[in-house]
């Protein structure tokens, strides 16, 4: 019996071979003549090895030590030096027939393990692009912004212009340019901020009115003017007042304007705010810059649980007083105005009913509007 070669004794070569050597890296017994069972053996050592490789690296190794120069396929085709010439034909055609199929299985291999490691990275690299961001959420623009913008945009439709007030006024501006008594209970220490020392007669004013005097005063006759702003007054904050809040005053002074001027105009504003469905209606009141005066009520079909007209604000032929306040003289011109509360736009447009959502600056609440109201 020759001596046992083969590295590993728990595979041992059976004894009717007659293996000359191994190689090395391999462990392959070295060929000393191109046999059918020789080649054989070694297309299927080369076989097995491919179909184990499960990554490049391994694939690479196994093409080096099985189809590589000094596999023993490339060792079998070496010996075709030494075939006699009458066996040349058939000795090659095994052996080129062995490598082709080794070849063919490294080829198909290559291909199988490219692409799982090809989808193993994409997986690996994976991006959900719908996934919700956990770390940064988009703030939101407070609808009560949103909404007084939505105004000044019907308004800008129309040709009117966008004014703005200061938040501290002076008495003057707010009441008595505005035809307040010395004793209008709306100057009680009870409804308005006084600002220390009273002796300089500044407030945080109580309504968007002053505005009025002040877009008169400041520009050319005629006037088309709507202010949204914050106003201010000594109400406990609950679920239906806030000591500050927003509202849209609007003036208009022109020749020859009447209350149906007025009238048309509030029209065109509630159906544009809040749809055709919209209707508005005047019933007589008293506020001092206004004669004759009358408080704004707005009817829809589904809005506060409607249909049903809802108080909104108030409105009227500008007094001839506010017009002389300003210098001009109520025989030649004329002019309406009108106030309305944003807070309350929101109350009943979007059902909210608790004034504290709007205070208290919880993003979660702004978010539910978009950026849009
Ligand atoms: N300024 C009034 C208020 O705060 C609302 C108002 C009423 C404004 C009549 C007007 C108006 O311009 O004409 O309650």
């Amino acid at each position: 019996m020759p001596e046992q070669l083969n590295p590993d004794p728990t595979n041992p070569v059976p004894t009717n071979t007659v293996p000359a050597a191994t190689t090395e890296a391999t462990g392959i017994t070295e060929p000393t003549e191109i046999t059918e069972a020789g080649v054989a053996a070694a297309v299927n050592a080369a076989l097995v090895a491919i179909a184990a490789a499960s990554d490049s690296a391994a694939l690479k190794s196994v093409r080096t030590s099985h189809a590589g120069e000094a596999s023993v396929l490339a060792k079998l085709n070496g010996l075709m030096r030494t075939v006699p010439p009458t066996e040349k034909a058939a000795a090659g055609k095994l052996v080129g027939q062995g490598r082709a199929r080794v070849t063919q299985a490294l080829t198909a291999r290559e291909g199988e393990i490219l692409e799982a490691e090809a989808a193993a990275q994409l997986a690996a690299e994976e991006v959900d692009v719908t996934a919700a961001l956990s770390r940064w959420q988009p703030g939101a623009r407070h609808p009560l912004t949103l909404l007084q913008e939505r105004v000044a945009d019907v308004f800008v439709g129309m040709g009117w212009e966008v004014a703005e007030g200061p938040e501290l006024e002076s008495e003057w501006f707010n009441f008595d340019a505005l035809n307040f008594d010395e004793d209008h209970p709306a100057r009680a220490m009870q409804d308005t901020f006084f600002i220390e020392p009273t002796s300089a007669h500044l407030v945080l004013r109580t309504h968007t009115s002053p505005v009025q005097l002040r877009a008169l005063l400041s520009r050319e006759l005629p006037v088309y003017v709507v202010a949204p702003g914050r106003v201010y007054r000594t109400d406990e904050l609950d679920a239906t007042h806030t000591p500050v809040f927003h509202q849209i005053e609007g003036i208009a002074v022109d020749k020859g304007l009447t209350m149906a001027h007025l009238r048309g105009t509030l029209d065109h504003f509630v159906k544009a705010m809040f749809g055709d469905e919209a209707k508005v209606r005047l019933r007589p009141n008293y506020f001092p810059f206004t004669e004759p005066s009358a408080e704004l009520d707005l009817w829809h079909p589904t809005f506060a649980g409607g249909p049903r007209w809802i108080e909104w604000g108030g409105c009227g032929m500008v007094n001839a007083n506010v017009l002389r306040s300003a210098g001009i003289d109520p025989d030649v011109y004329s002019g309406f105005a009108f106030g309305v509360g944003v807070e309350r736009a929101l109350m009943f447009r979007n059902d909210v009913k608790d004034m504290h959502d709007m205070v208290e600056g919880d993003v979660r609440f702004s978010q539910q509007f978009g950026m849009a109201v």
